[in-house]
């Protein structure tokens, strides 16, 4: 049975993928990484093991990939879009010089590592309908920059060393269960809580500015897949476009409403999130995921809304 470390176990993706990577592989054999001041807690504290694992520091993940004999390494650690750009240096500093590190342990002992890459790593010169796999990558964000370095270094470790690098670009990814902090695309996981709370929404995002979005489970589907599909058909490794839907503020909006008539929303663009989102695709296209791995989501913007707004009831209703 293979051994499996996250790091970021605790974020918006490590603190499921965690527990999707247990139900597969064994509770045993999935070790949640952490950050001081980021524990894991409850089920994802007592169902396996657990070790401090900063991307900062070499020995230490180096350390934990000894101790738990690992064979793959889920490197999560990173910061969104918007926060990253109030603190460039640590964003370079956890994005770059923390995949550095995993990859250096990687390649010393033998490990395969899957690291995301984003929408966020296009650009404005980038086509923005249908974006295909390889085009033009010139983002204007501090964090597409540290996306596009991320999946070429990753591609020039698989091809100068072998070491088995493979990852997505992941869409915005909306879920019930671990909020995310400080990106683009927030608004669009924001809006169910607001209409579930039965509050007015207030949109940091204008009307018509289409991104691609992904439900959770599908997200999580993809990294499970793609690390598990078979090297000969890789052609890509570094990273593949994956989608399932693209919608603007009002077909969200649309969509929450077919089941709450009632939700309000109102509009307050901020600046930054709106350049950002700007700059990014309005929709992907993932010929090459479905081709070299068989790709497939499974929710679109109607099923995942009816799914969102019945678990944050019980969540935050009781
Ligand atoms: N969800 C990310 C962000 O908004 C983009 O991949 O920053």
């Amino acid at each position: 049975m293979k051994n499996i470390l996250v790091i970021g176990a605790t974020g918006q993706i490590g603190s499921e993928l965690t527990m999707k990577l247990r139900s597969i592989y064994g509770n045993e054999h999935v070790v949640a990484g952490y950050i001081t001041g980021a524990e894991p807690k409850g089920e994802l504290k007592e169902s396996g093991p657990a070790e401090i694992c900063d991307v900062t520091d070499a020995a230490g993940i180096e350390g934990v990939v000894k101790k738990h004999q690992i064979d793959a390494i889920y490197n999560l650690a990173a910061l969104l879009s918007v926060v990253a750009e109030s603190k460039p240096k640590l964003a370079w500093k956890i994005g770059i010089d923390g995949l550095w590190n995993v990859l250096e342990v990687a390649r010393m002992n033998n490990c395969a590592v899957f690291t995301p890459s984003s929408i966020g790593s296009f650009g404005p010169e980038t086509p923005h309908d249908n974006t295909p796999q390889d085009t033009i990558q010139r983002p204007i964000t501090i964090y597409g920059v540290s996306k596009v370095t991320t999946e070429l270094l990753s591609d020039y470790y698989h091809k100068k060393y072998g070491v088995d690098t493979r990852s997505v670009r992941f869409p915005g990814l909306i879920s019930y269960v671990t909020p995310p902090g400080g990106g683009t695309t927030d608004y669009a996981v924001d809006i169910y809580y607001s209409a579930v709370r039965g509050e007015k929404f207030i949109c940091p995002i204008a009307a018509g500015t289409y991104m691609d979005m992904m439900y959770m489970p599908d997200a999580l589907n993809a990294c499970v897949q793609l690390m598990e599909a078979d090297p000969t058909r890789l052609i890509h490794r570094n990273g593949f476009n994956i989608a399932s839907m693209s919608f603007d503020p009002e077909g969200i909006l649309a969509a929450i409403r077919k089941y709450k008539p009632e939700f309000e929303m109102e509009y307050k663009v901020e600046p930054l999130k709106q350049a950002n989102a700007d700059s990014w695709p309005n929709s992907l296209d993932d010929i090459c995921a479905r081709q070299e791995w068989n790709w497939k989501p499974q929710y679109n913007l109607d099923t995942m809304t009816v799914d969102m707004l019945e678990k944050l009831k019980v969540k935050l209703l009781g």
